[in-house]
């Protein structure tokens, strides 16, 4: 590996631990405005000091993040459907490697759609990415994306989906979490991070959830509305980084959730 695609990749994957906090803020470029990503500086600003990277699209990279912060950015480079639109799994690459170097960014990343109408251009286009990734020393992230059918999450699916992006060269996987999660990890060569999903019910759930992915083989996470649409984004994302950095496990970092969450919300009070 040459010392461009090394650094990068340190910039996503910390050395210190071998692990990785990234922040997913991305679900606008086929949603729209998101609940609690209206505005998306408002829900990126306080959470910046707490993520290893953030994920999203150049158009809110550019409108909604200080250049001058040190975040290190994976760049959304895929897109071209929207929840409203005919397929979901018609994405193409939306953003040229030009681009992605002009940002400085650590990492580009892109859906696959398998097993979709799709499944050919989309693992293409990964492809295509990968040659250029490898070309100037930008790792990819490869995202195995399920569209509407969130029911296709089970290790079977998602191991073959993670081990043909990492057979097409994909530096960094990001998954679903599933039962026998450790079928995923254990088959697919490249390191995985876990998608958070829909809102889940409780902080535990989040954090459990996290940690079983840890225990099992996953690198980190690529979370977005466990963190985002939580009433208290600060305190989940540093309970998720005990989890992630540090193993603590999900009732510890439950601990830390609650006990950050009183501190917001006493400084609030006193504000
Ligand atoms: C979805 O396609 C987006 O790439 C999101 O980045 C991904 O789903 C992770 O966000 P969440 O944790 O909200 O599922």
């Amino acid at each position: 590996m040459d010392w461009g695609m090394k650094n990068r990749m340190s910039r996503i994957i910390k050395p210190e631990t071998g692990k990785t906090v990234m922040l997913a803020l991305d679900h606008g470029y086929f949603l729209g405005p998101t609940h609690r990503l209206e505005e998306p500086r408002k829900t990126i600003e306080p959470l910046l000091p707490y993520a290893d990277t953030i994920m999203l699209t150049r158009g809110v990279l550019r409108s909604s993040v200080d250049p001058g912060s040190a975040t290190n950015v994976v760049l959304r480079v895929s897109g071209g459907a929207s929840i409203i639109g005919p397929d979901l799994t018609d994405e193409g690459l939306t953003t040229s490697f030009e681009e992605a170097i002009r940002l400085n960014v650590a990492g580009v990343g892109i859906s696959v759609f398998i097993g979709s109408e799709h499944e050919r251009q989309t693992l293409l286009n990964l492809s295509e990415l990968v040659n250029q990734g490898e070309r100037y020393g930008i790792p990819v992230l490869g995202i195995t994306a399920v569209g509407k059918e969130l029911e296709k999450r089970d290790a079977r699916y998602l191991s073959l989906c993670c081990r043909i992006c990492a057979e097409l060269g994909t530096h960094i996987v990001k998954t679903y979490y599933c039962d026998e999660f450790e079928k995923v990890t254990t088959t697919c060569p490249a390191p995985i991070v876990i998608a958070g999903g829909p809102k889940l019910e409780t902080e535990m759930d989040v954090l459990e959830m996290t940690h079983s992915a840890i225990q099992q083989g996953a690198i980190g996470v690529d979370m977005g509305r466990n963190i985002w649409q939580n009433d208290h984004p600060v305190a989940i994302i540093r309970a998720i980084r005990s989890i992630v950095h540090e193993g603590n496990n999900a009732k510890h970092a439950h601990d830390l959730f609650l006990s950050v969450k009183d501190e917001e919300t006493a400084k609030t009070a006193n504000a």
